[in-house]
């Protein structure tokens, strides 16, 4: 009897001191950043300059931990590792999203946007600043919009003309518009992870892809294309995502700073995306490895007519208001 007394008596001290004390220090929350691009791009400097800030205005509170170059996800697994916790933030390409909501399908209209500064209006405008909530009802809220710079196409011929591209293969992203696109130029395209895209060129098992001249640069796509027609037809930019469920969970005082982070991290992106992007332009340029291919106006012409009719399709889905605006953001 006088043993059990003493027992209760210990775990009553041990009770008492743990509500004295409060709960267990639960350390830092931690942020993992995946995302499929090199260090040095737009993107990959953004999650550094992240990082930096968090260390900066959070220390001790919240850590960020960046994986690049699709160390811990690829593009096409990373939205359903954020909806199981497995990652917290991701900035995937906008054509990525199309399993969670079609209404970003705009951005992959081809030649919809004149030039980077037309993306950007669009994007800060109303329907813009619309669209970063189009994936709440599944789980995702977009945080801002990255932006890394205009397609190019790259091909092991040259490609002057649509007729050009007819019977080739083409690697695109996970998107609809893009599979369309190449569809209206008789060429066939392939849906692949970014991390393919080098060994598929390389082994020629595709004949071609499309992307920004950073990504043509930092994965050195231009090492294995001998051309790269400077087309201009589409947008690459991103949405930084998260999950509803992390983002609603995390304290306060903890999601007002790490916006402010976040919101200085992109402006940094935005500004040093146009500059990289002519920078690895000159630099493919004089790495003499490959031939850059700049369109007469009566060619991109071509261009503009056999894409264009991918539009019509995909009124529906995207709305005419959308397109509306977005044509609008063309004039400033
Ligand atoms: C990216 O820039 O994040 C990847 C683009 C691609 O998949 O082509």
């Amino acid at each position: 009897m006088e043993k059990m007394r003493k027992v209760l008596a210990v775990c009553f001290a041990v009770a008492f001191m743990t509500v004295l004390s409060g709960p267990a220090q639960a350390g830092p929350i931690v942020i993992k950043y995946s995302h499929v691009v090199a260090e040095n791009t737009p993107k990959g400097q953004m999650a550094t300059r992240l990082k930096e800030l968090v260390e900066q205005r959070l220390a001790g509170k919240v850590v960020v931990e960046v994986f690049p170059n699709s160390q811990l996800f690829d593009d096409d697994k990373v939205l359903s590792a954020m909806l199981l916790g497995d990652v917290q933030l991701a900035a995937p390409a906008l054509s990525k999203f199309e399993k969670f909501t079609k209404r970003l399908q705009i951005y992959d209209l081809p030649f919809l946007f004149r030039d980077m500064a037309a993306i950007d209006r669009f994007q800060q405008g109303p329907q813009g600043q619309e669209l970063l909530q189009a994936m709440t009802g599944k789980g995702l809220i977009g945080l801002g919009y990255l932006h890394n710079g205009l397609k190019q196409m790259t091909s092991n011929v040259p490609l002057r003309v649509p007729a050009d591209a007819k019977g080739r293969k083409f690697r695109i992203m996970q998107s609809d518009v893009l599979a369309a696109q190449f569809e209206a130029l008789d060429a066939v395209p392939l849906k692949a992870p970014f991390s393919e895209v080098f060994t598929l060129l390389q082994t020629k098992a595709i004949d071609g892809q499309e992307n920004s001249w950073s990504n043509i640069y930092s994965k050195k796509f231009f090492e294995v294309q001998p051309y790269i027609t400077e087309t201009n037809h589409g947008v690459l930019d991103y949405m930084l995502v998260t999950s509803v469920e992390f983002w609603n969970g995390l304290p306060d005082d903890v999601r007002t700073v790490l916006k402010e982070c976040i919101d200085e991290a992109i402006v940094h992106n935005n500004k040093v995306s146009e500059a990289k992007a002519a920078e690895d332009r000159a630099k493919i340029a004089e790495s003499g490895r490959t031939e850059i291919i700049e369109l007469t106006d009566a060619e991109r012409e071509q261009w503009v007519e056999a894409m264009k009719p991918v539009w019509k399709r995909f009124e529906g889905d995207i709305g005419a208001e959308m397109l509306d605006a977005a044509v609008a953001s063309n004039k400033n």
